[in-house]
């Protein structure tokens, strides 16, 4: 147990990479703070997560792009738990997967305003949120999410990897700041990897790729490339814990080599069965 006497936050974990993040923080030890848009998804998760750890965790439905609710999830927190230590700002989102040029101007305008809303805007709302008592109390770990397209040029994303570019860039600087002050607190970026989430359940321009195309090249990322989610959640918790020195690092959760000859092989198996792959 790592993380007794710790308090966290986790965005968006009523499902997929954040609700592991929270379940392994709360293994350790940890009190956690489960959040996310819906009430249902919060009561639910909270309902689980209690018969396994009791007290140690509640629900607190905050939608990130909001900061009335972000300030609510951390008053709530503090009311709770006495104070919050660790932020891992997880919550995100991707709506669509195909070229941007197959867009609608009124498609790329909701689809940014709610992409950027929540996965940049959410973060920083989130980070600002917290910042306060993580100053007052000279102490805290933040961990922000990076995504396909963020670090290298990725097709079929663009809005989304935006948005990760921005977190990316976002958390860089502070961290910069945060070396100068005298505060012991740390944001680090976190790289999952390809892990099969509700994230993928997106909607696809099927004007570009058909169905079909689709599901056989996702058959294929998810036999070669995709990442166990537990695998990749468990490299957060070092950068979570007071041992951790490193400040403005991007960690991954997966091996980048093995990632490399996935994506060779299901880019020949897309070509053996006399389909394009997009990769
Ligand atoms: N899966 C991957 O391959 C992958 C790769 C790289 C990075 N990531 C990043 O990992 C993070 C988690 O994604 P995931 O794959 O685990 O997706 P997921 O299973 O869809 O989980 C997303 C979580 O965020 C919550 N959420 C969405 N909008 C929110 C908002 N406005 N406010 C608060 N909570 C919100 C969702 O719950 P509600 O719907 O109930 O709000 C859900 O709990 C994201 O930042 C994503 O970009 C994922």
């Amino acid at each position: 147990m790592r993380m007794i006497n710790e308090t966290a936050i986790v965005t968006g974990s009523t499902s997929g990479i954040g609700k592991k993040i929270a379940e392994l923080f709360l293994k350790e030890g940890c009190k956690v703070v489960i959040c996310s848009r819906y009430e249902t998804n919060v009561n639910q998760t909270v309902t689980e997560f209690k018969k396994l750890f009791g007290d140690s965790v509640i629900g607190v439905p905050c939608d990130v792009s909001d900061p009335d609710a972000v300030k609510n999830l951390v008053d709530k927190t503090i009311e709770a738990f006495g104070s919050i230590r660790i932020l891992v700002a997880n919550a995100g989102v991707n709506l669509t997967y195909g070229p941007f040029q197959y867009l609608t101007p009124d498609k790329v305008n909701s689809d940014a305003k709610t992409i950027i809303g929540i996965n940049l805007i959410g973060a920083i709302n989130s980070i600002s949120a917290v910042l306060p008592q993580m100053i007052e109390q000279e102490y805290g770990r933040i961990i922000t999410l990076s995504g396909g397209g963020a670090d290298r040029p990725m097709e079929h994303m663009t809005i989304y990897s935006a948005s990760k570019g921005g977190v990316v860039a976002f958390s860089r600087c502070l961290a910069k700041e945060l070396e100068t002050s005298e505060s012991n607190i740390k944001i680090n970026i976190f790289q999952p990897g390809m892990i099969l989430t509700n994230l993928y359940k997106v909607s696809l321009i099927e004007a570009w790729k058909d169905k079909e195309t689709y599901d056989s090249q996702m058959e294929l990322l998810k036999k070669y490339v995709m990442t166990d989610v537990e695998k990749s959640s468990m490299t957060v918790i070092p950068y979570a814990l007071p041992m951790c020195k490193d400040n403005g690092k991007s960690f991954k959760g997966f091996s980048l080599p093995k990632m490399i000859r996935g994506f060779m092989k299901v880019s020949k198996e897309m070509k053996k069965m006399g389909k394009a792959s997009d990769l």
